[in-house]
């Protein structure tokens, strides 16, 4: 059964492969912003915000939703500007090292420690709502 950490790590793996994609197809960047969209509202709400409160991962956790606040921004930034003109590419240059540097962040500082210290059946639970709710997201326009 897919647990919360296997199905973050499962997005992050979708996002990382669109994320070096869209920077020169760009008729993916809509599909990027989306998966980065409805990836960061359900990572808070099925994980992040439940190990605010925990000493060891409690920072980690706050500094992933602040950057999530930022790469909205930079992602609305991008969908609003001209995507042929030159200063697109480094506009999503910025954005491509941010997001990415991100997603490790999150794998090592906290998905780790998550999967040592949170109860199995926790994890498995809010993979399965995770899962669903990425899902139905995904497929709604
Ligand atoms: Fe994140
Ligand atoms: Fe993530």
């Amino acid at each position: 059964m897919m647990d919360i950490v296997d199905a973050l790590l499962k997005h992050h793996g979708e996002i990382r492969f669109l994320l070096q994609k869209a920077g020169h197809e760009k008729q993916r960047f809509g599909g990027l912003r989306k998966n980065l969209e409805v990836h960061h509202r359900n990572e808070e709400l099925y994980f992040l915000n439940h190990i605010l409160d925990k000493e060891e991962v409690g920072d980690a956790a706050a500094e992933a939703e602040e950057e999530h606040y930022v790469i909205s921004f930079m992602l609305a930034a991008l969908e609003n500007f001209p995507h042929d003109h030159k200063r697109w590419a480094v506009k999503y240059e910025i954005l491509e090292e941010f997001t990415e540097h991100h997603l490790k962040e999150e794998e090592e500082d906290i998905f780790r420690w998550v999967r040592k210290y949170l109860p199995r059946k926790d994890l498995e639970e809010l993979g399965r709502d995770y899962e669903m709710v990425k899902k139905r997201q995904m497929e709604a326009l």
